[in-house]
């Protein structure tokens, strides 16, 4: 496929404009950065953050009142998926110390953490298979300051800048301080990092980042933790792991403590009761809601369901009016819509072109910024824009990534070797990105806000309950930097775990209820806003649509 002649004819114009922003950068030029009333004006008019028509008020719950995504609303006040009549709790499936829903970094992280504090009983309930999870799409790297040249307190400011100063700090305190002990700790069980020759951990700036602090396995990042820790989970024996078996509830007892969870068997269309001491969320975020429409990085199962099923347990959700879009998703060819391209290859030095070949923004703005950036590029005058993207063969439209940059200053064969993962792809469809550039737009990517937790990852509002990794909310405020979610799933299941481990023996459970989930249908019904859909709703529908 590659290239058709009309793109590689304006790929020319981006060749030809190549060695002077290559003379600029060694000079140690780039585009000016924007000052904060710039970037204040810029989200306003571009982020979707701000679409007016593309939120709603939320009607019911504890959150009731506050303005979200249309699709989260919808999501947010279903009824339950569970009929609590359909279930009975006195005949209970697993009776375990820990129950852990959810196989990705966090789950994984929460159930290692835990057995190494001497927790012998966990169960780890995954809706796909261990592992199935935004942890494994994850590319780029994840932060630590643990260079000479950095440090925690360093690391915490930038998070606080990414996050628009809206932060938790108790969370930013607990996720930097941490960062450098999860290095090791990955290291420790078998994370191949990328080092140079001499054992040091290469490491790269990412947008918003004052310090290079990004640690890489090439661009596989995710893949090479996710694989570690999943081969760390499944060789010990006493981590009991259950596949295809989402939560659909989460289980309380008569006092209000969390008390486990029902799952449904999708193998045999059955419930399982599973009685816990404590119970860990760790389902990931929400980028299959497509907000908006948008193409997603994620995995086919991030649809909320943690979202959901702690809403309807009563608990609170901070910082939902924000959703990050990655400013570089895939736009062509249409067999890789909206998969994730790294934005570590603008740590190495690839630039954002419009249609003429001009730069317009500077590569590490954070995403937020960034995205407006090349939406208002794309959009057309009469929406405001500049009207200055690449429109595709398939009729969307683009920005160039100009990834041969990366060639030139970082050697011949960097990007085939840094980036073997997108190398490969592009290749399946003979393009060759170190000597073409990407077509690239703003994809959605991540859930910056969740469940309130404290620094221990313990719920702010029920007993006995976890929220580890995208499900919580707090740490990243409105905007989370690169490289902090590996980051965040592993800090904070971590905690989770060890809270988890130290809480159990102290935990004395009463009857089982799900008085909870019928409490939520009735306020559902009172307000007026019953639909067809049922939460949690486990798998995305794409009936009918195209993305
Ligand atoms: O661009 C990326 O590699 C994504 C990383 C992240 O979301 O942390």
């Amino acid at each position: 496929m590659g290239y058709d002649p009309g793109l590689k004819k304006l790929i020319a114009t981006v060749e030809a404009s190549r060695a002077d922003r290559i003379e600029a950068v060694k000079r140690g030029e780039h585009y000016p950065r924007l000052t904060m009333e710039e970037i204040d004006a810029l989200l306003k008019s571009f982020h979707p953050d701000f679409r007016a028509d593309a939120k709603r008020e939320l009607g019911v719950g504890p959150n009731k009142g506050a303005v979200y995504p249309n699709e989260l609303v919808d999501v947010l006040e279903s009824r339950s998926r569970l009929d609590p009549t359909e279930v009975d709790l006195e005949r209970v499936d697993y009776d375990v110390d820990l129950l852990i829903v959810g196989g990705g970094g966090a789950g994984c992280s929460v159930a290692i953490a835990a057995s190494d504090a001497g927790v012998t009983d966990v169960l780890v309930a995954t809706k796909l298979r261990l592992g199935d999870a935004n942890t494994m799409m994850a590319e780029g790297g994840i932060q630590a300051a643990d260079k000479e040249n950095d440090s925690p307190v360093i690391h915490y400011l930038d998070v606080l800048g990414g996050g628009r100063f809206a932060n938790h700090p108790e969370l930013v305190e607990a996720l930097v301080q941490d960062a450098p002990l999860v290095i090791a700790w990955l290291e420790k069980l078998g994370v191949m990092f990328d080092k140079t020759e001499d054992g040091t951990m290469r490491t790269l700036h990412g947008g918003g980042t004052s310090r290079k602090r990004m640690h890489s396995c090439g661009d596989i990042t995710g893949a090479e933790i996710m694989r570690t820790l999943r081969d760390e989970v499944e060789c010990r024996p006493h981590i009991k792991i259950l596949e295809f078996a989402p939560a659909v509830e989460i289980i309380k007892d008569e006092a209000g403590k969390a008390a486990g969870a029902v799952l449904y068997d999708l193998d045999r269309d059955r419930h399982l009761v599973v009685r816990a001491r404590c119970t860990v969320i760790s389902t990931g975020g929400f980028g299959r809601l497509h907000l908006m429409g948008f193409p997603t990085t994620n995995h086919y199962g991030a649809t909320a369901d943690g979202l959901a099923m702690a809403y309807h347990a009563g608990c609170e959700l901070v910082f939902l009016e924000s959703s990050q879009f990655h400013p570089t998703g895939s736009v062509y060819p249409e067999q890789i819509v909206g998969l994730l391209i790294t934005e570590k290859f603008r740590g190495a030095g690839a630039q954002f072109l419009n249609v003429d070949a001009e730069q317009f923004v500077y590569p590490l703005e954070t995403r937020d910024v960034a995205s407006s950036a090349l939406i208002r590029e794309c959009a057309p005058p009469e929406k405001g824009g500049r009207g200055k993207g690449v429109t595709t063969p398939g009729g969307r439209v683009g920005i160039w990534l100009d990834s041969p940059m990366i060639e030139i200053l970082m050697g011949p064969g960097t990007v085939r070797s840094d980036f073997p993962g997108k190398f490969r792809m592009y290749d399946n469809h003979d393009i060759d990105i170190s000597r073409e550039p990407m077509l690239i737009y703003p994809v959605l990517h991540y859930q910056n806000g969740g469940v309130a937790i404290h620094a221990d990852a313990s719920s702010k509002d029920i007993d006995g309950l976890y929220f580890a990794g995208e499900v919580a909310g707090g740490i990243h405020g409105q905007n989370r930097l690169m490289g902090n979610s590996l980051l965040d799933v592993c800090v904070f299941g971590r905690r989770a775990g060890a809270a988890a481990a130290a809480q159990g023996p102290t935990v004395e459970l009463g009857p089982l209820s799900l008085a909870h989930v019928r409490a939520w249908d009735e306020e559902v019904a009172r307000a007026g806003l019953e639909s067809e859909l049922a939460a949690p709703i486990l798998f995305p529908d794409y009936r009918g649509k195209v993305m």
